[in-house]
């Protein structure tokens, strides 16, 4: 995720990982915890698993605390690593109650992270591992020196050496001197035998009542320790995400990161700065995408599949040579080779659609199969159905799937035609090569090679006149 060369060294047999993820949020004004606030349709928590993991193996604590069950739901599989803290007080009480698991895992040093970095590279943290070892040092931690410090951490060094993290809201020049702009970028790598002294002189900060973990540098500092500042200029990879106009800009540098990889990798991507694409979505080279488009989730787009603008696919897999034109929106569905789907069709969880089948203007479809050939294309909703190849739909035909209680299975056979307006109330079957006469409304099944007509006989009057 940042421009910088992975380091090949290996990693240090010795090293855990605490992720900090307790807090609220309070700056995103949300209901969800921070670290589930979505990037790209992923939680942000999730990046950062993904650069720490490779680093430590299972040695990796993720501090919770806020909203708890939330994170527990959406990381199921971490669950049993998670270390609760009861009431968020601050990022050096969080590290303090994660400090027993570190010591029973018998580890030497342990890399830190705010959960709220959803940028950083596992290259990066590597290269600060290394630095941090090759330093020898106690406690490291990463710098950034931007032209706006913000309400990060600032860092204030005394001839050069590093002297203490002081809080953006607690920095009396008086005290300090001028703002300096070298911030903290909330990255740490701490000895655990030196640690372990220093954490109970952690105390409450007297502005904000809370633990701050970026006291343990000054405390360092006076304790004699080998304190290290790793400097990483404004790699904005690393800045922390606090507020929603934080959250944007990283997205926003993630995004427009993966696009260029799919346009590099050969995928025609038009109006490229109004598309987005999650990070596990596949596309393959020869696709072409044309924004304002959001591709989210394990999406996959074949070779010549085509997607026009205006649509939403979460989790849809596109074969070969497949269009999509505008304005359509599918979830957990499937599109076969060839097919043709829209302009303003849904598809729905489930929908999956054969080798050249259509699904035009305003067709809805969930768990229905749609076989090799078939077309429905206008104005229909397909629930729970099986379509067989070669049938057609005609406009307006409705499966009536749901009874109040129950959902029942409607099942058209191959080569079928179904007349416009048709509603078949389900459970109900249209057999193979049967027709259904247009506006019925299908309450029993139709055998194969049947007519089925159950509409009202049109009556043709003679008209009668007053005064005639
Ligand atoms: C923190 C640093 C600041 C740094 C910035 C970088 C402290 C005191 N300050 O500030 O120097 O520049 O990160 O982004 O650490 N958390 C807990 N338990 C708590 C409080 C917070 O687990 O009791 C977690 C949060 O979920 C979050 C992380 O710790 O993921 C950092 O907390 P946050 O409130 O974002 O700290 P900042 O104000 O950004
Ligand atoms: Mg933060």
């Amino acid at each position: 995720m940042s421009g910088t060369p992975p380091s090949h060294s290996p990693r240090p047999p010795d090293t855990g990982a605490i992720i900090l993820a307790a807090g609220k949020g309070t700056r995103m004004y949300s209901d969800i915890p921070k670290v589930l606030q979505r990037i790209l349709e992923e939680p942000m928590l999730r990046y950062v698993y993904d650069a720490v993991g490779p680093l430590c193996g299972n040695r990796l604590w993720t501090v919770v605390g806020h909203k708890a069950e939330m994170l527990r739901a959406a990381f199921p599989g971490r669950e049993k690593d998670f270390i609760f803290q009861e009431r968020q007080i601050g990022t050096g009480h969080a590290l303090q109650r994660a400090w027993p698991a570190v010591l029973a895992a018998g580890i030497e040093r342990i890399l830190v992270i705010n959960g709220d970095s959803p940028l950083i590279s596992e290259a990066v943290l590597r290269n600060f591992l290394s630095a941090s070892a090759e330093a020898k040092a106690d406690i490291a931690f990463v710098t950034l020196t931007l032209t706006d410090p913000g309400a990060y951490g600032r860092l204030v060094r005394r001839g050069g050496r590093v002297a203490a993290i002081v809080e953006a809201k607690e920095y009396d020049p008086a005290r300090y001197g001028p703002q300096p702009r070298e911030i903290n970028a909330g990255i740490y790598c701490f000895a655990v035998g030196a640690t372990t002294r220093l954490l109970p002189m952690l105390s409450e900060s007297g502005v904000s009542g809370e633990v701050y973990i970026t006291d343990l540098i000054g405390l360092g500092v006076e304790q004699q320790l080998t304190v290290y500042g790793h400097m990483c200029g404004d790699d904005a990879d690393l800045l922390g995400v606090n507020t929603p106009e934080e959250l944007t800009r990283s997205e926003e540098r993630l995004r427009a990161r993966l696009v260029r990889k799919h346009l590099r990798n050969g995928v025609l991507i038009r109006a490229p700065q109004s598309v987005r694409i999650g990070p596990d979505t596949r596309i393959e080279p020869g696709a072409e995408i044309t924004g304002p488009c959001e591709l989210y989730g394990k999406c996959f787009i074949g070779r010549g599949a085509r997607i026009a603008s205006h649509c939403r696919l979460a989790s849809v897999t596109m074969e070969a040579g497949a269009v999509m034109h505008s304005f359509c929106h599918a979830q957990d569905a499937h599109i076969g080779r060839n097919c043709i789907v829209g302009p303003y069709a849904r598809l729905r969880p489930g929908a999956v659609m054969e080798e050249n089948s259509h699904a035009g203007n305003f067709v809805e479809m969930k768990k229905t199969r749609l076989g090799k050939g078939a077309k429905v294309n206008h104005l229909s909703y397909l629930g729970d159905a099986d379509v067989g190849a070669g049938s057609n739909v005609g406009a307006g035909t409705i499966t009536c799937n749901y009874d109040g209680k129950n959902k029942h299975l409607t099942r058209i056979g191959e080569r079928a035609f179904i007349g416009s307006n048709t509603a078949l109330v389900a459970p109900v079957t249209v057999g193979a090569d049967s027709l259904v006469g247009a506006g019925s409304v299908i309450t029993k099944d139709v055998p194969d090679n049947h007519l089925g007509v159950a509409r009202a006989r049109q009556k043709v009057l003679a008209r009668v006149r007053k005064n005639e």
